[in-house]
């Protein structure tokens, strides 16, 4: 299974955010820590981040034509409020999974609401880096019992 993990803005600036929120792994420790957990139970990787929603959009169109069976994607503050990465998602037509480093439901207001769940088959937030592996393993659960 090939899975494509897509990062939004700021998220390249993990290990200088708020320790307390974020942890202190930095992106590239993260792209790591997933990309090793997923080798260990047969998956590919392939990392995308970018700090423009455009750009974010134009990497979930291609890769709805490309070699991807899932896409795990934490757009970070676009999660809140963008529509147009929601209607990209929405044309993917293979399992998609949202992920959150941080506990969103125990900020601040504006971090409860999330436009992309939705279009998403499962959201996960508040378990950290830990997160990522869940979504992993959810998408294999997923492509296993189809
Ligand atoms: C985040 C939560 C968002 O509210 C925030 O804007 C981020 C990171 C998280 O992983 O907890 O950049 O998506």
């Amino acid at each position: 299974m090939n899975v494509l993990i897509i990062h939004g803005p700021n998220l390249n600036m993990l290990g200088y955010r708020d320790k307390k929120i974020y942890g202190s792994m930095t992106y590239e420790g993260l792209k790591e820590y997933i990309s090793v957990y997923a080798k260990s139970k047969g998956m590919n990787t392939a990392f995308f981040q970018s700090n423009h929603e455009g750009e974010l959009i134009d990497c979930i169109q291609e890769s709805c034509h490309g070699d991807f069976d899932a896409i795990v994607i934490n757009a970070g503050a676009y999660s809140h409020y963008s529509y147009a990465i929601r209607d990209a998602l929405e044309i993917c037509h293979f399992p998609k999974v949202e992920v959150h480093l941080s506990n969103v439901m125990q900020r601040e207001d504006f971090r409860k609401t999330l436009v992309l769940s939705d279009v998403c088959d499962r959201t996960i937030y508040g378990l950290g880096p830990e997160g990522y592996l869940l979504a992993l393993d959810f998408l294999l659960d997923k492509t296993h019992n189809v």
